[in-house]
Formats: structure tokens, C-alpha cells, sequence
């Protein structure tokens, strides 16, 4: 984002005064009520030692942090655990019979998992893993549809102590594949197929492709979804309910050590190369427990729903760790809020008695779009604490959701973090924190923020600059898989001085400090794009293009969406005779669509003879940006190629003309 552009946000957000403090009622029955727990936070090592207690320990921790080897951070050191015993064993003895998951199918099908059911479902899966020869440091991939054994999964690997390492089921092949070879995976997980809005998503023969590639894949387990007839490869490829029929229903946890790694998730960065962000197993279990606890107010008797999908980050620490660490009833739901009608969300929260909504702002546009009249026809009473996650709220759709979803009774829990940070970073204490519409508000207790300018020094309230984390986690990112010289470079070199041994996490943000200290998040300021909460990198879109053989370059940008947040703008030079027509365009976004999945199709796709390049041949991606977005252009006398701006601004409008007549 430019300085420019920054600015006229942060004027924008400075004309919001509404505020919302905490009910007495809320803060009469909240699990923190007091401002004292910030204070508290301030020593942010002795408070997370005492959140620590809210994890199974086998054996005890010596230390709380270890920092001394810089930014690669040691929590709980000397803890033994497994963190499956705190996600199930607690609660199995406990409470046998309490619900995990009510499962809500796409078709309406159902299943209750109780904490017992769930406990021996995942001692029976791992069992048969470990038959299969999956033991303690072995990475396994899951590529998987929102089903009741995704969660088995995830929970049956982290049993061995094998990293899992979870692919989103929208993903390509070919991005299945890369992620597959980068962590070298013993195994894959995966589904005949899913159902997805009225159709099928081929699961297994996607991993097919994939798999033809793999050579590290020894095994290969399908669960059933759909029934649908799959390959079977002889003697690699098992069905889950075969492995599981006879397995033994009991097998003891793994003892780990609190940095082994729990697991990989892949993220998009600035190169076309994703990262495999690694998270270990102590530390984000305290940081997903205190966090789900703290932010949601998570009561005994709770209906929780978080929708994203577990093959995202959201997923994997507040659809299965932190709900199960906290022993709380989940909904999980497979499908899409338009099927089979566009009431689906609410018909959920409503049959349920849903307490805690957990989703992000694009679908909230959506369902704005879409008219109260979805929303207003259920009753969402059972509602107490609503939330956000993955992409900044506009104020708009904050007070939409304050209004009609929350019935304007209940808080709004804005929560900013990423793939990296593991849990949330900065978001209210709903019985606590004053909210404002379009603010993610303070730092979590334990936590510390900034918003430092170009040269790392903390800018002035009511001041924007980059958004920065000033001391360590217990959740952070410990490395990137077998990259750890990447994970300095990425996040720790831009503002830390190792000479001074100060180091700060740069998140890849800006953010504005408003003059109570809120922060209000401005969006990336590198080269990844936010569509509907997901991370895309402009680079992994611009290679998918060069792919296609009509493409001679490509330069990719992120456009502003009223509904997506932002859309993928590509700009396209064609080699030789080739043209330019609808045709190629509908070709392109499936070439995108085949080698990264779906969701990085570009929107709209404009041909030009030249890109703007800046004398030294940089793509001036800024001011393609402008052009997307209709913005008066800035200075273009650095170009190289200056006139072929105003060819591109007229093909970009009607390219963006034909996008919206799409939708
Ligand atoms: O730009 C921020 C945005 O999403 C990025 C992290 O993406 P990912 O690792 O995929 O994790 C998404 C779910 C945690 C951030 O760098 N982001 C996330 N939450 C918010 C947000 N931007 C504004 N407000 C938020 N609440």
C-alpha cells in the first residue's frame, strides 16, 4: 500500500466514533471482566507460565522461554506432553458423553461425535497409521473435505507425534503435489470426493495426479464420503473404514517434547514458492487454549461454530485444538451458506442453539448482499459472542453484524493473526474491551504490538506504518520447513538489530495506531493478496500464468472488492500471433484454476502489448494497481514504457466492466 493510499484510509477510519463497551450483563457472567488481566499480560512470561496449567502435562516444564537462540523461540522447555490427551483423553474420562462435533452435512446429513466416540475414533486411526508404518516424525499430508475424520486426522497424526500437514481441498494438484515433494510425506489422507455447493469435488483423483509425482507417499487412506468409485492402487491405497474395522480403540499417546513439531501448514509469501510454516506442540497448545477461552468466553454448556474450513489455519487451531483443549461442543459443517438455500448459516445457528459464531468478513458482505430477509426469518438468541477472522471488517459490515446477526446485543470479536503467529494476536476481551467498528482493537494479554515506520521506530497515535510484534509467543512460527534461513530473512530482518539482540516479528501488514492505541489494520504492504481471507501471492499467480504457452508475461495485482476484499486484476503480453479473446481469458483462469486451484482465478484478465516497467525493468505493480482500482495515476514519468499506461486503463476498465457482469 502506497503512502498515499494509506493515508486516505487512515483519514476514512478517523470519522468512526461509534463505540461499543461491554455490557454489565455480559461482563456480569464473563470469564475476564477485569481490565487487570492486561496488566497482568504485561509480564507476558509469568502469564503465559499460568495459562500453561490449562494444558496435560506429562512432565512439567523447566523454563518458560528460551530465547537465547533467537528468533527461533523455545516455550515450555523440558514439558513433556502430547496434545491429544488435553484434546481427548481429559474429556473422555471426564465427560464421555458431552458432544464434540454436531456434523452437519452439505445434504442435511448429520452426526454426533461425543468426546468418547472421538477419543476411540482417533486411538483406532492411529493404530492403523502406526500399522502402516507411520511413526513419531513422519510427515503425513491430509487433503481432505469437512468431514468428521478430518479432525480424526489431524488429531490421529499429532497421537504419533507425526507433523501433519494439511493441504486445502481447493488446492490444484500440481500445489498438492509441490507440498507433498517439499515435506517429503509418508503418507496422504484424503476423501473420494466432498460435497461442495450441490456438487462433487474429486478429491482422490485430484491426489491422483498428485500422487504420480510423490515418490515419498507409501500409503494412501480414503475415506468415504460420496461412495464414488475411486482408483485404487493395490497394496498403497486403503479405505479408512477397512483400516479402522478391526483396530485397537485404545493407544497411548506419544510423549513429546513441548518443541517437537505438531505440525506444517503452507502459506503463501512474496515468491512463488509457498512456506511450510512450522508450529510446535506446547506453546500453540497453550496459546490456542487461552486465546479460544479468553476471546470467545467459552462456558461448560456452549454451542461453538467456527466455519472455516480445516485446511486453513483458522481451522486447524479454532475448529479442532482449541475447541477440544477447552472441551467445548462444536458444530462442523461441510458445505457453502448459499445451499441449499442462502439461510443455510442461520437455519445452522438456529437448529443448534449456536453460542459462538466464528467467520469471516467476506461472507458478511454476502450476506448483506444477499438481504436481511436470510437472516431476520431464524431465531439467532441462542447468540452470545459473534467473530471475525482472516481479512479487515469494514465498519459496514461490522455494524451489519452487530445489528442483524448479534441483534445488537452481542460482542463483536474482530481477531487479526495469521499462519504464523498460531492463535490471535490482537482482538477484544468481549467482557472487557470497548470495541469500534472495523478494529481489531488491542493486543491480547501476553502480547505486544507496534506499528513502527520505515525505520522501526514506533510512529505517533493517529499515526499508519507497518504492523510488528515485539516479543515472542507461545504459538509463533517456529521455523519453515527445512528453510530456516528463509524464516529470519522473511519475518526477522526488516526491523530487528541482532547486533543489539532486538528482534521484531514483521508481520506483513500496515496498520494505523489511532489516538486511543487501537489498531486498525490496513491490509498487506508486500506482494500477497487477500481474496474472501485467503493468501494469495501475486508471484504464484503471475508463474501459473507464464505457464500457459500464449503467455509471455503476466503481472498480477490486487484490486479492492466490495465483497471479496480484493480480486485478482492480471495483466497479460501474448507471445507472437497469438490473441487476445474471451476465449484465452476463460482459458487462463482455468490454466490458474488447474495449477493453483480456484480460488487464485484472476477475476479479470487484460491483454496488453507491454506491462509499465520502471527503467530498470521492474513491473510497476502500483500503478496497475491504480489502473484496476480507477485511481488517479501518480507520477508515470519513471516508466520506461509510459504510454502504454492509457491503453491498459481502458482495457482494465472494460475488463473490469465484464468481471462484475459475471457474478
Ligand atoms: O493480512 C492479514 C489478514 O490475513 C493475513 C493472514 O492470513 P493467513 O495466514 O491466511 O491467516 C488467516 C487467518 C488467521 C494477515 O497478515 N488478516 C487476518 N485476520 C485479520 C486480517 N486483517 C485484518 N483484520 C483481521 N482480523
Amino acid at each position: 500500500m502506497s503512502n498515499s493510499e494509506q493515508n486516505s484510509t487512515i483519514e476514512a477510519l478517523f470519522v468512526e466514533e461509534r463505540r461499543f463497551p461491554p455490557t454489565e450483563e455480559f461482563k456480569a457472567q464473563a470469564n475476564v471482566a477485569s481490565e487487570s488481566i492486561y496488566a497482568e499480560g504485561k509480564d507476558f512470561e509469568n502469564f503465559w507460565r499460568a495459562q500453561a496449567s490449562r494444558i496435560q502435562w506429562q512432565t512439567p516444564f523447566k523454563e518458560t522461554l528460551d530465547w537465547s537462540d533467537a528468533p527461533f523461540a523455545k516455550w515450555f522447555v523440558g514439558g513433556r506432553l502430547n496434545i491429544t490427551e488435553s484434546a481427548l483423553d481429559v474429556h473422555a474420562k471426564s465427560t464421555p458423553d458431552k458432544v464434540a462435533y454436531y456434523f452437519e452435512g452439505e445434504n442435511g446429513d448429520t452426526r454426533v461425535v461425543t468426546y468418547k466416540d472421538l477419543y476411540h475414533e482417533v486411538c483406532k486411526f492411529a493404530n492403523a497409521l502406526s500399522d502402516l508404518g507411520i511413526s513419531k516424525g513422519d510427515r503425513v499430508a491430509i487433503y481432505m473435505g469437512m468431514v468428521p475424520e478430518f479432525p480424526v486426522a489431524l488429531l490421529a497424526c499429532a497421537r504419533l507425534g507425526a507433523p501433519h500437514s494439511v493441504i486445502f481441498g481447493g488446492f490444484s494438484s500440481d500445489s498438492l503435489k509441490d507440498r507433498i515433494i517439499d515435506a517429503s510425506a509418508k503418507a496422504l489422507i484424503t476423501c473420494d470426493e466432498s460435497w461442495r455447493n450441490g456438487g462433487r469435488v474429486p478429491l482422490k483423483e485430484t491426489a491422483d495426479v498428485a500422487l504420480s509425482e510423490t515418490p515419498s507417499v507409501e500409503h494412501v487412506v480414503v475415506v468415504q464420503r460420496t461412495g464414488a468409485q475411486v482408483k485404487m492402487v493395490e497394496g498403497r491405497d486403503h479405505y479408512y473404514h477397512e483400516l479402522i474395522k478391526d483396530a485397537d480403540d485404545e493407544r497411548p499417546a506419544e510423549s513429546m517434547d513441548s518443541e517437537d513439531p505438531l505440525f506444517i501448514l503452507y502459506t503463501s509469501g512474496t515468491t512463488a514458492r509457498p512456506k511450510g510454516i512450522v508450529h510446535s506442540t506446547g506453546g500453540y497448545a497453550v496459546g490456542v487454549a487461552t486465546t479460544h477461552s479468553m476471546v470467545f468466553d467459552i462456558k461448560e454448556d456452549d454451542i461453538y461454530w467456527c466455519t472455516a474450513d480445516v485446511g486453513w489455519v483458522t481451522g486447524h487451531s479454532y475448529v479442532v485444538y482449541g475447541p477440544l483443549i477447552n472441551g467445548v461442543s462444536s458444530v462442523l459443517f461441510e458445505g457453502v451458506p448459499q445451499f441449499p438455500d442462502k439461510d443455510r448459516y442461520w437455519d445452522i445457528v438456529e437448529k443448534y442453539k449456536v453460542t459462538q459464531l466464528y467467520t469471516a468478513p467476506t461472507s458478511i458482505r454476502t450476506f448483506m448482499k444477499w438481504g436481511t430477509e436470510y437472516v431476520t426469518k431464524h431465531d439467532l438468541s441462542s447468540l452470545r459472542v459473534i467473530g471475525t477472522v482472516g481479512e479487515p471488517i469494514n465498519p459496514e459490515a461490522w455494524m451489519w453484524y452487530h445489528e442483524y446477526v448479534g441483534n445488537s446485543r452481542c460482542p463483536i470479536v474482530d481477531t487479526w493473526w495469521q499462519t504464523e503467529t498460531g492463535h490471535m494476536m490482537i482482538a477484544p476481551l468481549p467482557g472487557v474491551t470497548t470495541t469500534k467498528p472495523g478494529s481489531a482493537t488491542i493486543p491480547l494479554p501476553g502480547i505486544n504490538v507496534e506499528v513502527v515506520d520505515q525505520n522501526g521506530n514506533p510512529v505517533p497515535k493517529g499515526s499508519g506504518g507497518y504492523l510488528v510484534i515485539t516479543q515472542p509467543w507461545p504459538g509463533m512460527a517456529r521455523t519453515i520447513f527445512n528453510d530456516p534461513q528463509r524464516f529470519k530473512d522473511v519475518y526477522w530482518s526488516r526491523f530487528s538489530k541482532p547486533s543489539e539482540n532486538k528482534w521484531v516479528y514483521f508481520a506483513g501488514d500496515g496498520a494505523k495506531k489511532d489516538l486511543d492505541g487501537y489498531i486498525w489494520l490496513l491490509g498487506r504492504v508486500d506482494d500477497v493478496m487477500n481474496v474472501s481471507g485467503h493468501r494469495i501471492s501475486t508471484l504464484e499467480v503471475e508463474s501459473a500464468l507464464v505457464d500457459h504457452p500464449a503467455v509471455a508475461e503476466a503481472a498480477v495485482v490486487g484490486r479492492e472488492d466490495p465483497t471479496t476484499g480484493q480480486a485478482i486484476a492480471a495483466f497479460v503480453t501474448l507471445k507472437g500471433a497469438n490473441q487476445g479473446n474471451e476465449e484465452l481469458i476463460a482459458e487462463l483462469r482455468e490454466h490458474v484454476a488447474q495449477k493453483i486451484g480456484k480460488i487464485a482465478r484472476p477475476a479479470s484478465i487484460v491483454f496488453t502489448d507491454e506491462l509499465p516497467k520502471t527503467r530498470s525493468g521492474k513491473i510497476m505493480r502500483r500503478l496497475l494497481r491504480d489502473i484496476s482500482e480507477k485511481r488517479q495515476l501518480g507520477d508515470v514519468t519513471t516508466l520506461a514504457n509510459a504510454d502504454v499506461v492509457k491503453e491498459i486503463a481502458e482495457q482494465a476498465a472494460k475488463a473490469a466492466q465484464s468481471s462484475n457482469s459475471q457474478e
